[in-house]
């Protein structure tokens, strides 16, 4: 054989047969997912790699990992990667390609939710706005026309993995798809083309021959082989369609999503630890945390309407991409104390019984095997008998037994420390040393486009603009012989509209999440002569969920009519000729990226007034923690530094007084209107710039201002983690590490304090606070109960000052014994330099 020959068939050889040696095998059972032949336990969290910057995602992946995540989900947004049929896009935040090789490098699978339909709070669902103008479409229905797109669309992205060998089938880390989301919460509106719609994207999916398992979330009706999954506050309830599907849970809600207007949503870490471990306890092998890291709204990518540009979530991981604690460090446990189970878990059904009223064990035993959960489901404690043994089951927790006999972890009893962060904040440095700093230019009032045009009538807005910009201008003009005062009345369909009456702001008015419509009632004077009307309409973040959500519309669809004119009569504007702008004229001038040549910079810089540019040239503040920008003194608009847009910010928009409580209770069910936080104040004051957007001199910051505010009482805030905190009592089970210390002696170490540092460089430089007894309070904020040990304060510092971390036995053989009888804890607040 020649040498060319032997190369020849050497090279076949390994294209033949060599991938498939690196392939893993994904399939599943009534039970779980099986990797490679083995059921497994698997723990999730969405990341949307869009949220945040390619520069920010190791590092978070990274905090994912050491979280005990598994898996990283995330949605491929259509709209994002596809702005114009046909021209795509996979560059920078939507570099899909980039962000799972990122998971893959760090050992980590991924769960790809394709849809195309996304929801996630992303602007139209995540579908592109040509998609509407297709003549003959229909959204997520039987309709061929959006079949054709959908298909073209999701063999795309499938056709991308492939090539990349990302599929699990091909040696990649893809384990598992998602088709369409959530459609099953909403079919009902579409009759029963909704059933041959499913079947269809259900048989579309699997054709693409993936090699791994397809999910449709909220689907009860999944086609088999497509996995039907659970999405939710609680999902331990669900079951799957059949038998032979393993209990999957697609989204978890961490927290909720932030909208201007609103209060900010909280979920406390032992309602979601209860949640989880409820979950595994009632036969659950997969679930996913959405979010783990929520991230920024950039751009107009926020759906809605009214979708802050924090999408934060009150995720594991912050906006910023530090450590949420203890939310992140109270889950890595939980997701420790679950692994400890996975050998039981995936071996068996579990044994349910009842222990008592709402008091529930959960028993997975084969041969050698035993791991059990013990769920208290009412809201005060429980004391119980199980195996012969007694358990105290604080209220609203799963308690959970790898051995069927020791705690390892109580989900409402938490063992990692707490952190505070907070934002510093510095004065914006302004570079440019001529007059104020700033330069602006005016945006026209009313039309002044050249590409204006004019109509009978009034037009629906995302119809009219594609969705170009958020602003449409409605403008026309009428005269009288006499002047009046008179009463403008408008009605829109959304979300929000400003007034101007010869060339003045009149009037605004805005919509909320809840509720996009405005009615507004304007008392206006017009003058005799030619008057001007000019209606700026405005969308904040298009509708992306609910049945036909693409076709609700926004826009001033009217009524609009001059009320109270001469003797009562009202003037019906509606059916006039209106002059239609699409857009503001600095859009078009592109001062976004600060290019422009039309710039002001005279002293007198206007302040609090409508549609205006600001542009200023600024130093990033210095150390590398997360920058935010204060928009306090602003009223609503964009923002771009160096071309890129963080979003738009809204600082003036204020939640509702009411709907918070001082104290929140995590037991009892969760839903997003509890433990609300922030009422009564602005849902949004700081925006994210990511680091690695900042030069660390000279950086452009544009704004467009509506309604008016003053750009000189802009601030940047650096954020950073202050005091770290913990409280642990007698009662509490010794860190889950300790487990596996040595089968009897672990297992009895007793509740120990854990401090540790943020950063890996840092000593614990000052204990503000200790004290072993009855100390109450939260982190920042701990108060000395009635029994107090007085050598609390200088046993901390001897065992954790200087130290990067420090363990404190929380017993009375360590501090004596304050008060006899009484249930004790040790509560510590302290800093790291
Ligand atoms: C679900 C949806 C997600 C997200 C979530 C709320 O209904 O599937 O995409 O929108 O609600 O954050």
């Amino acid at each position: 054989m020649r040498a060319s020959q032997t190369l020849f068939l050497l090279l076949w050889f390994f294209c033949v047969y060599a991938p498939s040696s690196f392939s893993t095998n994904v399939t599943y059972d009534h039970r779980a997912l099986v990797i490679d032949g083995k059921r497994r336990v698997l723990v999730s969290g969405s990341i949307h790699y869009p949220r945040s910057t390619p520069e920010m995602w190791p590092d978070i992946i990274q905090k994912s990992k050491d979280g005990g995540l598994d898996v990283i989900e995330t949605y491929v947004f259509w709209n994002l990667h596809e702005p114009v049929r046909g021209q795509y896009n996979f560059e920078g935040r939507g570099d899909l390609v980039k962000f799972v090789k990122t998971v893959a490098a760090a050992g980590l699978y991924v769960h790809l939710r394709i849809g195309p339909y996304a929801c996630a709070e992303w602007n139209y669902g995540g579908f592109p706005l040509w998609l509407h103008f297709i003549p003959g479409i229909e959204f997520r229905t039987d309709n061929k026309p959006f079949e054709k797109e959908m298909k073209r669309f999701t063999a795309k992205i499938v056709d991308m993995m492939k090539q990349e060998n990302f599929y699990a089938s091909q040696g990649g880390p893809i384990i598992l798809s998602q088709i369409e989301n959530e459609y099953g919460n909403i079919d009902a509106a579409y009759g029963p083309a909704a059933k041959s719609y499913i079947k269809w994207a259900a048989s579309m999916a699997t054709s693409l021959d993936t090699g791994v398992p397809w999910v449709m979330c909220q689907q009860t009706d999944a086609p088999d082989p497509i996995i039907n999954t659970c999405n939710g506050f609680y999902c331990d309830q669900f079951q799957p369609n059949t038998n032979a599907k393993p209990k999957i849970w697609t989204e978890g809600y961490t927290g909720w999503f932030l909208s201007f207007g609103d209060a900010v949503p909280h979920r406390p870490v032992e309602d979601l630890a209860f949640a989880v471990a409820r979950f595994f306890q009632r036969g659950g092998t997969f679930n996913n945390y959405y979010m783990y890291h929520g991230g920024t709204n950039f751009g107009r990518a926020s759906g809605g309407p009214f979708v802050a540009s924090s999408y934060d979530y009150d995720a594991p991981i912050d906006e910023y991409g530090i450590v949420r604690q203890p939310k992140w460090g109270h889950l890595r446990d939980l997701h420790k104390a679950i692994k400890l189970c996975e050998e039981a878990l995936t071996a068996t059904d579990p044994t349910i019984t009842s222990l008592g009223p709402k008091v529930e064990a959960a028993v997975y035993k084969t041969g050698a095997v035993c791991a059990a959960f013990l769920a208290n489901i009412a809201t005060s404690d429980a004391k119980v008998t199980f195996n012969g043994n007694s358990y105290h089951l604080p209220a609203w927790s799963v308690s959970i037994l790898p051995d069927c006999k020791n705690v390892v972890l109580n989900t409402a009893k938490i063992n990692s420390a707490s952190s505070i962060s907070s934002f510093t904040t510095e004065s914006l440095k302004e570079v440019d040393a001529s007059g104020s700093g700033w330069s602006w230019i005016s945006e026209p009032i009313g039309i002044s486009k050249a590409d204006s045009f004019s109509k009978f009538g009034l037009l629906e807005q995302i119809n009219t603009t594609a969705d170009r910009s958020d602003y449409l201008w409605y403008s026309l003009s009428i005269n009288l012989n006499t002047g009046a005062q008179t009463v403008l009345h408008i009605k829109s369909l959304g979300h929000a509209l400003h007034a101007f009456i010869n060339g003045k702001l009149a009037g605004s008015r805005t919509g909320n999440h809840e509720k996009a419509n405005v009615k507004v009632d304007i008392p206006i004077t017009l003058v005799s002569g030619k008057n001007t009307i000019d209606l700026l309409s405005l969308t904040v973040g298009l509708q992306n969920y609910g049945a036909f959500f693409d076709t609700w519309g926004a826009g001033i669809t009217g009524p609009v009519i001059l009320k109270g004119l001469k003797n009562g009569s009202s003037l019906d504007l509606s059916s006039h000729m209106w002059t239609y702008q699409v857009g503001l004229k600095g859009e078009n001038l592109g001062p976004s990226s600060g290019s422009s040549g039309q710039w002001n910079s005279q002293s007198t810089l206007p302040t609090n007034q409508p549609l205006i540019w600001y542009k200023t040239n600024f130093a990033a503040p210095s150390g590398s923690n997360p920058v935010a920008i204060d928009f306090t003194g602003m009223g609503k608009g964009e923002a771009w530094v160096n071309g890129q847009s963080i979003g738009r910010y809204w600082p003036t928009y204020a939640s509702p007084r009411g709907g918070c409580t001082d104290s929140c209770n995590y037991r009892g069910a969760y839903q997003a209107s509890k433990c609300l936080q922030n009422c009564g104040k602005p849902s949004q004051t700081l925006y994210h710039v990511p680091r690695s957007w900042l030069r660390p001199e000279s950086n452009t910051l544009v704004l467009f201002e509506e309604v008016g505010g003053n750009p000189k009482q802009i601030t940047f805030a650096t954020k950073q983690i202050g005091s770290v905190c913990s409280h642990v009592s007698e009662s509490h089970p010794p860190p889950v590490d300790s487990w596996n210390l040595d089968e009897e002696s672990g297992r009895k170490v007793g509740p120990v304090l854990l401090l540790e540092c943020p950063y890996p460089d840092q000593v614990i430089s000052s204990i503000k606070f200790a004290s072993f007894g009855t100390p109450h309070g939260t982190c920042g904020n701990f108060k000395q109960g009635s029994c107090s040990s007085s050598q609390a304060l200088s046993i901390v510092r001897k065992g954790c000052m200087g130290l990067s971390s420090c363990r404190i036995g929380v017993s009375i053989n360590t501090f004596g014994d304050p008060c006899k009888g009484v249930a004790k804890s040790l509560a510590v607040e302290a800093s790291c330099v």
